[in-house]
């Protein structure tokens, strides 16, 4: 719930549900492909515990659900036994170091290709509508290539996807991790039924806000009454039109969602971890969105309105600094806050940001690379900074 105690920062406890946190300072979910073949490695175990502090809060890269759900190439998955004894190491050493990990469950939908899919099939989504020329898609060779025409889910196999979502959610748990995050957000599955800009079906998962969120809301109740609704969470970005993901009133649409997830915490009669809303000023392009969202004042309306709506944790992330993040703390706007590029190349980003230290600049180029450790975990901590000034330079 909301905390607007005098003297509460980034750096305070926060109790989130039945996990204590030291801080609020969190890694938001970041696909970094390198889990080769689908499997996390070693690499990953670095990683992860690179970025853990005691009582700290980890969530994962967008983690596939089943064998249509990956975009993105090697990228991990949770629905093989392989799968989760790997990320088993992965959870285990981030446990030793006294953070606590969500995995966050993903499934692309449209976002895919052929060459991503079983039997280079058409990826799956709400619609036949492809993804538009402005997009291109990460290919396993390094190239870029334009998103196919996806093929819609019939009414009859909406329930399997939902089931993909509960099995790994279950699997989730076997590996060790503490919860899962739903990612309902940027363009994704989910997004793809929630948005209007992209769901055109006819039957009970489109046309009205009841009908758009039902999917999302099978998803959550599924999940939830399988491993306990304090352990699962949710993504979502209703004003970010990230792979054509517009909508025609993003407000409507965020207070719809969490009208029904109150809705649904009463029922249960326990509430979800926390709901994780991206603002638009975040884009993965580093440039503007393009152009339908508001002014910085209109998106930070939207925040403050969804996260007086919604009766929980919330966190909030994009494009938050050192600055924007203890302010959105302390006046109360949100509990908790995701960073996402400044964790990448900061792997002590919460003891910098506490000490108000220099930050190591990210490198755009090996977001998505495959190195196990070049632009993954040889950025410096401050203890040793190998960066050179110009790296170390003030953000
Ligand atoms: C390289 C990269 C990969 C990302 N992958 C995911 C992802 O797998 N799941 C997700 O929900 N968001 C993903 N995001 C969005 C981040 O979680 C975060 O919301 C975004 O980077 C904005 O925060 P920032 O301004 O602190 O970077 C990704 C962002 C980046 C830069």
């Amino acid at each position: 719930m909301a905390d607007t105690r005098e003297g509460t920062t980034l750096f305070s406890p926060y109790q989130m549900g039945k996990f204590s946190l030291s801080h609020r300072v969190v890694l938001a979910p970041m696909t970094r492909c390198r889990a080769l073949n689908g499997i996390p490695t070693a690499a990953l175990t670095e990683y992860y515990t690179q970025r853990s502090t005691p009582g700290g809060f980890l969530i994962t890269e967008g983690t596939m659900i089943s064998p249509t759900s990956a975009g993105f190439p090697h990228v991990p998955g949770i629905y093989s036994e392989e799968q989760v004894e790997a990320w088993k190491k992965v959870v285990g050493a981030v446990h030793a170091k006294g953070s606590i990990i969500f995995c966050q469950l993903w499934h692309v939908g449209r976002a895919s290709h052929g060459v991503y899919q079983p039997g280079g099939a058409a990826p799956i989504s709400s619609t036949s509508k492809a993804i538009s020329n402005r997009w291109r898609i990460l290919m396993p060779d390094g190239t870029h290539a334009t998103y196919p025409e996806p093929r819609p889910l019939k009414t009859s196999e909406i329930p399997e996807v939902v089931e993909h979502y509960r099995c790994a959610a279950l699997n989730a748990i076997r590996a060790g991790f503490d919860g899962i995050e739903i990612h309902g957000a940027h363009g994704y599955l989910i997004d793809q039924f929630l948005k209007d800009g992209i769901n055109d079906r006819t039957d009970e998962y489109g046309g009205s806000l009841e009908n758009r969120c039902r999917f999302l809301l099978q998803i959550v109740q599924a999940v939830a009454t399988s491993i306990g609704a304090d352990r699962v969470a949710v993504r979502m970005s209703p004003a970010i039109d990230h792979l054509d993901a517009t909508d025609s009133d993003p407000l409507n649409l965020g207070l719809a969602v969490i009208e029904r997830l109150n809705k649904l915490q009463l029922n249960l009669g326990e509430k979800l971890t926390y709901l994780h809303v991206t603002q638009p000023r975040y884009t993965a392009y580093g440039q503007t969105e393009s152009g339908r969202h508001g002014s910085e004042d209109e998106e930070a309306q939207l925040m403050r309105t969804l996260r007086r709506a919604y009766q929980g944790t919330f966190m909030c992330s994009g494009g938050y600094t050192r600055e924007l993040g203890v302010q959105a703390v302390s006046d109360g706007d949100a509990d908790l806050v995701s960073y996402g590029r400044l964790f990448i190349s900061n792997p002590d980003l919460v003891l910098r940001l506490k000490l108000n230290a220099p930050l190591t600049r990210y490198n755009r180029r090996t977001f998505y690379t495959h190195d196990p450790v070049v632009g993954y975990t040889d950025y410096p901590f401050l203890s040793k900074p190998s960066g050179t000034k110009e790296q170390l330079s003030r953000l």
